[in-house]
C-alpha cells in the first residue's frame, strides 16, 4: 500500500510503497477514506518535537474497518470509525475519572510514535516505520489499537467528520468543555485555523454573548465572521489586548490560545479580566519558555492547559456528528480544499502560507 513516509526532519514527505502487518491482540486494520491535514504534524516533521524516523504522520483519520484482531470486541468489519489522536487506555487514575484525553499512557506514544504497547506494523523492506501519534493516516491502510477508533454513523461523510479525530474535537472542546462556556460569556479567540474557528464554532453552540476572532490574515477572519465570531481583530492593525478589553468592557471572561506561539499566549492572558480564565490548546515548540508577568495571578486569573479539548471521544464524537448532521454546527464550512496523496507536500506548503484553512487528503 502507499504511505507517506518523513525520513529526514524538514525534507519533503515521501510518498511510497510500504508495508502493513496484519492486526494483532486489540487491533484493527482500517481502510482509509479522509485524513485531514493538521498543523500539529508539521511540529513533528520539522523537529519541534522530537521522535524517532522514518515515520508516517496523519493522524486525522476515517475510514472503514476491514479486519480485527483478536480480542477486539468493540468493532467488527464494515464499521465506520474515526481515528482519534490522543488515545486513552479506559483503565488509569485519569481515564476512571472520566478525563480520557489526560491518559498516563498517551503521552508515551506520542513520543515514541509506536502503537499503545510498543507495536510497530510498518515497514519498508527490513526498516521499520513508526505511526506517529500511534496512528500514521497518511496512508491507504493503517493498523491502529481498538481505542484509538470510533465507531460512528455510517451516513456521515468520511471527508468531514475526519477532521473530528484532532483539530475539530479539540476547538469545539476547548470552548464546550474546558472552558464550559455558559450563555452569555465571553470569549476571545487567538488564532484561527482549524483549532481555532472550531473553538468559535463550539463557543457558538454554547451560548457564548460575545465571540472575538484574532488572527493575521483576513481570510481566516472573514471565516470567523461565517461561523459566528461577533467581532474580529487584525493583530497587524490592531493591538489585541486594549480591543478585546474595550469590547468586552474590562477584558474577556475566557481567552483561548490555538497557534503555540508564547507571545500569542501572553496576550490571550492580557486579553481576559480580573478573575478570567485564559486556555492554553497550541502547541509550541518542546524547549519554548513562556514568560508572565505574575501580577496577573492578583487579579485572581487562571491559565489552564487544555488536551484534545477533554473531549470523552465515544460520547462526544458521535454528538458533534449527530449536530453536524443536522444542520447545527457547519463544521464542513473549515474545508476549503482536498488533495490527492500524492499531493501531500503541496498541502503542507499552502497550509503554512495561510492559503488554505482546513485541507483534507481523499483516497
Ligand atoms: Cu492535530
Amino acid at each position: 500500500m502507499k504511505a507517506a513516509v518523513l525520513y529526514e526532519i524538514n525534507t519533503p514527505l515521501k510518498v511510497e510503497e510500504v508495508s502493513l502487518d496484519e492486526p494483532q491482540e486489540n487491533e484493527v486494520l482500517v481502510k482509509i477514506v479522509a485524513t485531514g491535514v493538521c498543523h500539529s504534524d508539521l511540529h513533528f516533521m520539522k523537529g519541534d518535537m522530537p521522535q524517532p524516523l522514518p515515520f508516517v504522520p496523519g493522524h486525522e483519520g476515517a475510514g472503514i474497518v476491514e479486519k480485527v484482531g483478536p480480542g477486539v470486541t468493540t468493532l467488527q468489519p464494515g464499521d465506520h470509525v474515526i481515528l482519534m489522536v490522543a488515545f486513552s487506555c479506559g483503565k488509569c487514575p485519569r481515564c476512571a475519572e472520566g478525563r480520557p484525553s489526560l491518559c498516563v499512557e498517551n503521552l508515551p506514544i506520542q513520543m515514541m510514535a509506536t502503537l499503545p504497547g510498543g507495536g510497530i506494523r510498518l515497514h519498508k523492506g527490513d526498516q521499520a516505520i513508526n505511526h506517529l501519534f500511534g496512528l500514521a493516516c497518511y496512508a491507504e491502510k493503517v493498523v491502529v489499537h481498538e481505542r484509538s477508533a470510533v465507531k460512528v454513523r455510517e451516513d456521515a461523510p468520511f471527508e468531514v467528520v475526519c477532521t473530528l479525530g484532532c483539530g475539530v474535537s479539540t476547538g469545539l472542546g476547548m470552548s464546550i468543555n474546558t472552558a464550559g462556556i455558559r450563555p452569555g460569556d465571553s470569549i476571545a479567540i487567538f488564532g484561527c485555523g482549524g483549532v481555532g474557528l472550531s473553538a468559535v464554532m463550539g463557543a457558538k453552540l454554547a451560548g457564548a454573548g460575545t465571540i472575538i476572532a484574532v488572527d493575521t490574515l483576513d481570510n481566516k477572519l472573514q471565516k470567523a465572521k461565517e461561523l459566528g465570531a461577533d467581532y474580529v481583530i487584525n493583530v497587524s492593525q490592531e493591538e489585541p489586548q486594549a480591543k478585546v478589553t474595550e469590547l468586552t468592557g474590562g477584558g474577556a471572561d475566557y481567552a483561548v490560545e490555538c497557534i503555540g506561539k508564547v507571545d500569542v499566549m501572553v496576550q490571550a492572558l492580557g486579553s481576559i479580566r480580573i478573575g478570567g480564565t485564559c486556555i492554553i490548546a497550541g502547541m509550541a515548540p518542546l524547549a519554548d519558555q513562556l514568560s508572565i508577568a505574575p501580577f496577573h495571578f492578583l487579579l485572581g486569573k487562571t491559565i489552564k492547559g487544555s488536551t484534545q479539548g477533554d473531549v470523552i471521544p465515544s460520547i462526544d464524537i458521535p454528538k458533534y456528528i449527530d449536530l453536524f448532521m443536522a444542520g447545527k454546527l457547519p463544521i464542513d464550512k473549515l474545508i476549503t480544499k482536498s488533495y490527492k496523496l500524492d499531493q501531500i507536500n503541496e498541502a503542507f506548503e499552502a497550509m503554512e502560507k495561510g492559503e488554505t484553512i482546513k485541507s483534507i487528503i481523499k483516497f
